[in-house]
């Protein structure tokens, strides 16, 4: 009997090494995930895909916001030599489905019933012609303001609840040689503040009007030329030395105490923990004034390979992602909350619940929003003309009135 067993084993590993030699599911994964709590994040992710018998090649782009992942990305399709899978979001994805170089990924999505599992604002990202060709890991929000709670302490200051209290309290940490804004002067930083004041000043429907129908008369408006307008009074709350500086080295100012605020997406909880920092005792978060929730999905998307190996890799790695366990792992370091709906949040700090809660309120009252800055709004030539204008404005004395007028120009020239 035992030799009867042996010689199938044999016949079988024969058949397999003869054939295509399937070593078991791998993945290349190109992404951009390399500060100190991206990485961690990342880490939990490749963790949960060995552990499940894949094979993980690394492919990490540094440059927050991903503009340079990007551009790593194109290369490789372009040269005919597409990664296994890729962080892409947004609009996006359908701009790589329309090429004809995305993988469907229907056939995971149909047995793991991801139309019940995911909500359908997040959902409707994911399909390309219908059909799943993406996979979500995590919902950050992008209006949120953090504070280093010492610091605010010491000022006699409250979270701001308003523009303006944001403005005074600025100028009360000025007068106490404390940098009130950390920020990185790199244009998608530039980006993400504008869009949360945007919101801000003016309100979901002037958001949804602007950067997701690119409606002419909102993008000239007065009300955008009041954006404009605190944009120059916040240049003024920024350190000298604020140009080019990468985001997490800003939420590092904070951390250390240089600085009060920074207005950035909940990425930036993600160093916080990782720096051992507690919210609600070495750090406060909040909503950025206003009403609304940006929404900015973070997923993967898999590109259409050859090989058994590879093609397992996809599967897995989508099954993965989607699966409760990876959502709370990688959420809870990665300062989102879960994309999956029902994954319970009793790990979770109050920054997340108040982020989920607050989406749930947004998608009732229409005030559930795409970030434009962080490409879940728009496709990119647009975003990018935007983005092009809110940063020239920023780094110059350009006027607000110029600024609306360089910003209707633009999205004409990129219609
Ligand atoms: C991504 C985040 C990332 C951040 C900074 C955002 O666009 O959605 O996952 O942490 O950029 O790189």
């Amino acid at each position: 009997m035992r030799q009867k067993i042996l010689g199938i084993v044999t016949a079988v590993t024969t058949f397999i090494s003869a054939g295509t030699a399937f070593a078991g599911p791998e993945a290349e994964v190109l992404h951009w995930w390399t500060s100190g709590g991206e990485a961690r994040s990342a880490a939990a992710l490749v963790a949960e895909f060995e552990a499940n018998g894949g094979t993980w090649q690394d492919m990490p782009v540094a440059g927050g916001g991903g503009d340079a992942a990007m551009q790593a990305l194109r290369a490789r399709v372009l040269s005919g030599n597409a990664p296994t899978a890729a962080q892409i979001k947004g609009p996006s994805i359908q701009e790589w489905y329309s090429q004809g170089v995305l993988a469907d990924l229907d056939d995971v999505a149909k047995a793991e019933g991801w139309d019940t599992l995911l909500p359908a604002s997040i959902a409707n990202h994911m399909k390309c012609g219908g059909k799943y060709c993406a996979a979500p890991v995590n919902v950050h929000r992008v209006d949120w303001i953090w504070a280093n709670a010492d610091v605010l302490a010491r000022a006699g200051i409250d979270m701001p609840t308003t523009w303006a209290e944001f403005n005074s309290a600025a100028k009360t940490l000025l007068g106490m040689g404390i940098i009130p804004l950390a920020h990185g002067g790199q244009a998608w930083q530039d980006a993400t503040v504008f869009e949360t004041v945007a919101l801000g000043i003016g309100g979901p429907e002037f958001f949804h009007k602007a950067f997701v129908e690119l409606d002419m008369s909102v993008l000239g408006s007065d009300t955008m030329e009041a954006v404009f307008d605190q944009m120059r009074i916040m240049r003024g709350f920024v350190d000298p030395n604020f140009s080019g500086r990468d985001w997490n080295l800003a939420t590092a100012m904070v951390i250390n105490g240089e600085a009060a605020f920074q207005i950035m997406g909940d990425w930036a909880k993600g160093e916080f923990t990782a720096a051992g920092k507690s919210p609600g005792k070495d750090f406060l978060c909040a909503s950025t004034p206003g009403a609304g929730y940006l929404y900015n999905v973070d997923s993967f998307a898999m590109f259409a390979v050859k090989g058994a190996d590879k093609i397992a890799g996809q599967k897995l790695l989508a099954k993965l992602v989607v699966g409760e366990s990876f959502q709370t792992v990688f959420n809870l370091n990665k300062g989102s909350i879960p994309a999956r709906i029902g994954t319970p949040l009793d790990k979770f700090d109050y920054c997340a619940r108040q982020s989920a809660y607050d989406m749930e309120v947004a998608s009732g009252n229409d005030s559930l929003l795409p970030s434009y800055a962080h490409g879940m709004a728009l496709r990119g030539a647009q975003a990018g003309a935007i983005t092009d204008v809110v940063t020239n404005h920023f780094n110059s004395d350009m006027k607000s009135s110029d600024a609306v007028k360089a910003l209707v120009a633009a999205i004409k020239d990129s219609l």
